[in-house]
């Protein structure tokens, strides 16, 4: 698959669009207004400079992927892309209008992935009158480095999508696994309690947010305490996903801390704004 939309220009969206643009692909990347397109095409630039830096990519294969990447505020720009990969804000309602709005524009059998963390695919796919052709295709953040997609079927989902989406996962550089649909499929599932675990630690007065990170990463040796991830992954996207493991699974582990609640209230969204466990 050569030419890709995506949907949605935050720090996954512009992850994605950089990952696909590096491969190969042609790229369109759409967002509701040019400050957020601006602030995805600055990502990817300082993402690219940086994997410049470290060896990653040469000065050249940088440049020629930015120039395979395009931007605009107009939905019907994806009238010919092979795949639309969306990577809007954890919204069921949005993501099924959005992929209502998709299926009047994108040629038929274009695939529709969705970067959700949590949602079900088939319930995104039911706004679509080509559910056969939803999947989700899950990247991890920061999206440039971290290997892993996880590709989601739908009880709706062709079998052949599921292949295909496989495939164009691995002619990315990625490691695809192969997802069934509950909530959290697999990394979110067993990462989230950790994650909220660790809050309710912090929250209970246990330790210091510091004390919490630092003690994981050398005691049990992850890249990154369980403090500093939910600040990069976003304190509102934690929440998110954090509701609708629990709704589907009605275990209170999963339940996000009230704390988590109020940093949501306070604005205090993690890295992306500025501060959530930690100032940056
Ligand atoms: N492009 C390509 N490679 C890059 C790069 C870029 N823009 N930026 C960094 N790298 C490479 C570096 O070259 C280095 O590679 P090497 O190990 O071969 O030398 C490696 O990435 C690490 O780089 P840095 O030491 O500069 O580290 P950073 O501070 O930039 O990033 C980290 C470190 C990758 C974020 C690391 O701390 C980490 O792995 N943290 C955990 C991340 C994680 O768990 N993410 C998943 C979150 S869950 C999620 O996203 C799901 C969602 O649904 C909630």
């Amino acid at each position: 698959m050569e030419r890709v939309g995506i949907v949605g220009a935050g720090q996954m969206g512009a992850g994605i669009a950089e990952v696909c643009a590096r491969a190969g692909c042609r790229v369109t990347l759409v967002d509701l207004d040019d400050a957020a397109l601006d602030r995805g095409l600055a990502t990817v630039e300082a993402s690219l400079a940086k994997a410049v830096a470290h060896d990653k990519v040469t000065a050249q294969e940088a440049a020629a992927a930015q120039e395979r990447l395009s931007s605009t505020t107009d939905l019907a720009a994806l009238q010919d892309v092979e795949i639309v990969i969306e990577a809007i804000l954890e919204d069921e309602r949005a993501k099924r209008s959005l992929f209502g709005e998709l299926d009047g524009i994108v040629a038929p059998g274009a695939v529709f992935a969705s970067n959700t963390s949590s949602i079900p695919i088939v319930r995104i796919a039911t706004a679509t009158a080509r559910p056969e052709s939803v999947v989700g295709m899950h990247f991890f953040n920061p999206a440039p480095v971290m290997p892993l997609v996880e590709v989601v079927s739908s009880l709706l989902t062709d079998p052949a999508v599921t292949d295909s989406v496989t495939a164009f996962a691995i002619g990315l550089g990625k490691h695809p696994v192969q997802a069934k649909d509950t909530a959290g499929f697999i990394v979110n599932a067993l990462l989230l309690p950790m994650l909220v675990d660790a809050v309710r630690m912090y929250e209970a007065g246990a330790a210091s947010a510091e004390d919490i990170d630092a003690a994981l990463v050398m005691g049990a040796n992850l890249p990154m305490g369980p403090l500093a991830l939910a600040d990069l992954i976003g304190i509102d996207t934690v929440v998110a996903v954090s509701e609708v493991l629990h709704g589907e699974f009605a275990d209170p582990r999963y339940a996000p801390p009230p704390l988590l609640r109020r940093m949501v209230d306070a604005g205090h969204l993690g890295r992306k704004s500025g501060r959530g466990f930690y100032t940056y």
